[in-house]
Order: structure tokens, then C-alpha cells, then sequence
């Protein structure tokens, strides 16, 4: 079997033939991912009927797997999982694979915000490298995932803009991101505080800037906050514009990666209360993928 990748639409999306996931991967097949996800940015690998399992270990191997923040703030009689780097997102209630989160259920409120674009874990001082979902239960309608490419974004931009954003400091917190759905998340946890990042980060490898922006944004270093959240409004506007967008209609038993530093996403909608829609979420920690994200000190006030 040889590996190929076969461009998608827009061009920064690959799909994946002629490899088996499910299986241990060589460290020529590991490179060769890699590579493709310094070209694309985003990858799909299609009819791979993956366990819990072989998706951590396929994972695993490109870097340090993380703990999402909601699997560490769950109650351990809460979570779905008891592997706490497997992300459950689906709808199901609590203990249940029949019946579906209330209306008015908290997980279900938090995770409405993952409809708004954004970049895995950005708030965190070390955000998500890459992050995996493997695709068991799909709705009959809506319910895609959307991928925005924040290289040709940057691109993009003119070059007036370009300096401006080129060495702003801006402040992540997952706070931010349920604020604007009018969700507030309980709790003082360090973990909610803001963290500082660039704005433009470049790709060591490919040498690309690329905007490192996310719903999760709530300000600007040295900005009033109306200013900022104003201006970050525009730039989103800018970044997602459809020519730079692909809209993954998932299939059973698809997985599909992507690099949180490059891309931005979001899921879209489906009638969460009466169809069950399943994917489990794997994550990459941002460090070793050598990308220049690396957090801007604390220090830096
Ligand atoms: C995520 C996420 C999108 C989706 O799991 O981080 O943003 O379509 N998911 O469920
Ligand atoms: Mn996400």
C-alpha cells in the first residue's frame, strides 16, 4: 500500500488513501503525515474504523496527547470516558448512549461554543498542536465541521494590516469564548485566567505567517476592550470568508486532523435535542510541532 494524498477543494484539505491507521504506523509513515500536514493543514482519512483505543495510539504518535479543559473539570461520575485524553463530543446525557442532553443540560450549553470559530485550547499557555475526531454517529442533516485557513487569511490581508496585527499581543481565555453565547463558566481555576500569545505566527518548516486567532480572544495588549473586540470581529469576518473555508460533511468512521496553529474551526448546526451525532476527540499538545506559538511571557504586562 502507498500512501496518497489527493487535494480537496480549496486546496488546503487532503484526503488520505492508502494507509491503514488502525494498524502501528513506521516512522516513514509518521514523517510522511507530518509533511502533509505542513502542506494542507488539514487531513482526512476516510474509512478508518478506529477503536478508542487505536485512535490514542495512532495519536500518540505525534506528540504528547492532552487533557482537555472540560474533561479535567468534569466530576470523574460525570465523564463518559475514564481515559481522560479522549474527548467525548456527542450529545448523550450522562451514563447514556439512548437519551440525549437536556435542553437546558450545562455540557450542552458549553459545548454550543464550539460553533463559534475557533482554535483548540488556545487559552491555555501551550494551545493544541493537533487535534483528531474520529466519526461514529452522524445526524441526517447538518452537523459538519468547517475549516478555515488562517494562512491564506493572513495572506490575504493588506499590507497595512499586516502591520498592524504583525506583532500584536492578544489574551485567550475560555471565559471569553462562552461569553459570547451568553454562557458563564463557574469556578476560579487558574486554568480561566487569561493567557497571552502572537497574533502572527510563522511555520518554522514552511516559513508561512499565519493568524493564530479564536472565538477564546478577548482583548488586545495595550487596546480598550470595545476596540479590540471590535477590530478581532473584523479580522474574523476577514479570515472566514468562504473562499478560505472547507465544510467537512463527516461519514462514519472518518478521522480527520488538523493543525490548530494554521486553521481555525467550528462546528455547525443539527437538531442536537432529537438526533445523536458521536465523534471522540483526540488532541495534541503544541509543543515539539515546532511552531513559533510559543506563549508570549507573563511577564510581558
Ligand atoms: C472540538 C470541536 C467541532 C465539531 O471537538 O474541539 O470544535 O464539529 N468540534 O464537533
Ligand atoms: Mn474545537
Amino acid at each position: 500500500m502507498t500512501m496518497n494524498i489527493r487535494p480537496v477543494q480549496t486546496g488546503f484539505v487532503g484526503e488520505v488513501t492508502g494507509i491503514d491507521i488502525c494498524q502501528p504506523l513506521s516512522s516513514a509513515d509518521v514523517a510522511a503525515i507530518e509533511r502533509g500536514m505542513d502542506d494542507y493543514a488539514v487531513l482526512s482519512f476516510p474509512k478508518q474504523p478506529l477503536t478508542d483505543d487505536q485512535q490514542v495510539t495512532f495519536s500518540a504518535n505525534f506528540g504528547e496527547l492532552e487533557i482537555p479543559l472540560a474533561a479535567q473539570m468534569a466530576a470523574p461520575e460525570t465523564r463518559r470516558f475514564q481515559k481522560l485524553e479522549l474527548g467525548d463530543i456527542s450529545n448523550f446525557a450522562v451514563g447514556s448512549t439512548e437519551v440525549l442532553r437536556a435542553r437546558d443540560d450545562k455540557k450542552r450549553m458549553y459545548a454550543l461554543a464550539n460553533r463559534l470559530w475557533h482554535s483548540d485550547a488556545s487559552f491555555r499557555a501551550v494551545g493544541a498542536g493537533y487535534t483528531l475526531l474520529h466519526s461514529r454517529i452522524n445526524p441526517s442533516k447538518g452537523g459538519n465541521t468547517e475549516f478555515a485557513d488562517m494562512r491564506a487569511a493572513y495572506d490575504a490581508l493588506d499590507n497595512a494590516t499586516k502591520a498592524l496585527v504583525d506583532d500584536m499581543i492578544v489574551e485567550h481565555s475560555i471565559v471569553y469564548s462562552r461569553e459570547q453565547i451568553g454562557f458563564t463558566v463557574e469556578g476560579d481555576s487558574a486554568d480561566l485566567k487569561p493567557v497571552k500569545h502572537r497574533l502572527v505566527v510563522t511555520h518554522p518548516v514552511t516559513g508561512r505567517k499565519s493568524l493564530y486567532l479564536s472565538s477564546h480572544i478577548g482583548n488586545i495588549v495595550g487596546w480598550l476592550v470595545p476596540e479590540a473586540r471590535a477590530f478581532l470581529r473584523d479580522l474574523t469576518e476577514h479570515a472566514t470568508q468562504r473562499q478560505f473555508v472547507y465544510s467537512h460533511p463527516w461519514q462514519v468512521n472518518d478521522l480527520v486532523m488538523w493543525d490548530n496553529r494554521t486553521v481555525m474551526h467550528r462546528a455547525t448546526r443539527f437538531d442536537d435535542l432529537r438526533e445523536k451525532r458521536d465523534l471522540r476527540r483526540t488532541s495534541i499538545k503544541g509543543v515539539g510541532l515546532a511552531v513559533d506559538h510559543v506563549p508570549v511571557a507573563q511577564a510581558a504586562e
